[in-house]
């Protein structure tokens, strides 16, 4: 039994809740490993995939969809995850009423949803530097747009705790499972 965590990222904090997560089974007895999607050419040393990316203006990163695009026989035939970094700060309901973490499901779902058909799909608080110098100038004035204002705190609010207990139950998923390859 080994288990991808595959993830794409555009400034790390997505890696850093795939890493999470991959170190969360291993110390749960699942053996896994966190890669970025494209360095992952084949899935079939793979038992099981959790993919995950970030989100930016409603949708996955187009590496992660192009992943998914391309391994979708081999990750019809595994169990699989779903992840989606995306909301930034800490409230769970927003001005309108709406659950934060519901309204942030990106695009993807949906799709991926009824052609993978994976055993949960989770999205996660994520994170924002917009002093790091590898945000680029559309980031930065985005941010000061008058639509974002206010919509974009920056800060690091990565839930680690909703993560290993995400964690902590595909681990308990898979032990009670058969292998599939
Ligand atoms: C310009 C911009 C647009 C964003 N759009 C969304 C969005 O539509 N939905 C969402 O949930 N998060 C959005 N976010 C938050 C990011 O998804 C979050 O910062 C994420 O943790 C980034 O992951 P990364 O560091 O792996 O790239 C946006 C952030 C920025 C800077």
């Amino acid at each position: 039994m080994k288990v991808l965590v595959a993830y794409a990222t555009r400034h790390g904090s997505t890696a850093g809740i795939a890493e999470r997560i991959a170190g969360r089974l291993v110390n749960d007895g699942v053996p896994a490993e966190a890669l970025p999607v494209e360095k992952v050419r084949d899935v079939s040393p793979y038992d099981a995939v959790v993919l995950g990316s970030a989100a930016y203006m409603g949708r996955w990163l187009r590496d992660a969809g192009a992943f998914a695009k391309r391994q979708r026989e081999a990750l019809q035939s595994r169990q699989i995850w779903l992840f989606s970094s995306g909301p930034l700060g800490r409230d769970l309901v927003d001005k309108d009423g709406k659950n934060v973490l519901v309204n942030s499901r990106p695009k993807e779902f949906g799709e991926l949803q009824s052609q993978l058909k994976p055993k949960d799909t989770r999205v996660f608080f994520g994170a924002w530097d917009p002093s790091s110098p590898a945000v680029g100038i559309g980031e930065r004035l985005m941010r000061l747009a008058p639509v974002s204002t206010g919509a974009l705190p920056s800060g690091d609010f990565r839930d680690w705790d909703a993560i290993d207990a995400w964690a902590d139950d595909i681990a308990a998923t898979l032990k009670g499972s058969p292998r599939t390859t």
